[in-house]
C-alpha cells in the first residue's frame, strides 16, 4: 500500500496526539498522602471526637493537626510507643510542662475526666492510624 501525503499527515497528526496526552499525563500533579483523616469518623470513636473538640482541639487542632497554640497530636512524637495512653492521662491531669515544643505549656483540663481521656485517646490513635502513625 502506497503511504500518500494525506495518510502520512494522519499518522503525524496521531503520533503527536499521543505525545500530548503522554505530556499531560506525566505533568498530573501527585495526591500528596493524606496527612488527616478524610470521610465519616466511625460510630465508636465519635465521643471522643467530640469531647476531643470541646476541649483540646482550640489547640491541638481539628483532627489534632495542630494550631498556633499547641502541637499537632497526630504526629511521630506521639506514637502509642512514645507517648503511652497514659500520657494522655498525665496531660488532662496535670498538664505539661513545654518539654518538645515552643507553644508554652498545656493547662491541666479539669472538664475532662479520666473516661473521657480515654474516649479521647481511641479517637486520636484511630487519627494517627490513618496517617499511618502507630
Ligand atoms: C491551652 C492549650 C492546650 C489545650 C486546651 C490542650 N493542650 Fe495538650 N498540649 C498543649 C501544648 C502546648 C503541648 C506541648 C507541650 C510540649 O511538649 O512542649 C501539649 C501536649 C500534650 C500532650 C503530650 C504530653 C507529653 O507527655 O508530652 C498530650 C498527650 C496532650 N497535650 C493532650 C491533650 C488533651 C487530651 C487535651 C484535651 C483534654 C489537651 N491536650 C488540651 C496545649 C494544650
Amino acid at each position: 500500500m502506497k503511504i500518500t501525503m494525506k495518510k502520512r499527515f494522519q499518522i503525524g497528526v496521531c503520533l503527536l496526539g499521543l505525545v500530548f496526552l503522554a505530556a499531560c499525563d506525566s505533568t498530573q500533579p501527585t495526591q500528596p498522602p493524606q496527612a488527616t483523616a478524610s470521610g465519616p469518623v466511625p460510630t465508636e470513636f465519635q465521643t471522643g471526637e467530640t469531647t476531643f473538640n470541646a476541649n483540646c482541639s482550640a489547640c491541638h487542632g481539628k483532627q489534632a493537626a495542630g494550631t498556633d497554640h499547641g502541637p499537632p497530636l497526630v504526629h511521630k512524637v506521639y506514637e502509642p510507643n512514645h507517648h503511652g495512653d497514659q500520657a494522655f492521662q498525665r496531660a488532662a491531669a496535670n498538664g505539661v510542662n513545654a518539654h518538645h515544643w515552643q507553644f508554652g505549656n498545656m493547662p491541666k483540663i479539669d472538664a475532662v475526666k479520666p473516661d473521657d481521656v480515654d474516649q479521647i485517646v481511641k479517637y486520636v490513635r484511630w487519627l494517627q492510624r490513618q496517617a499511618g502513625i502507630q
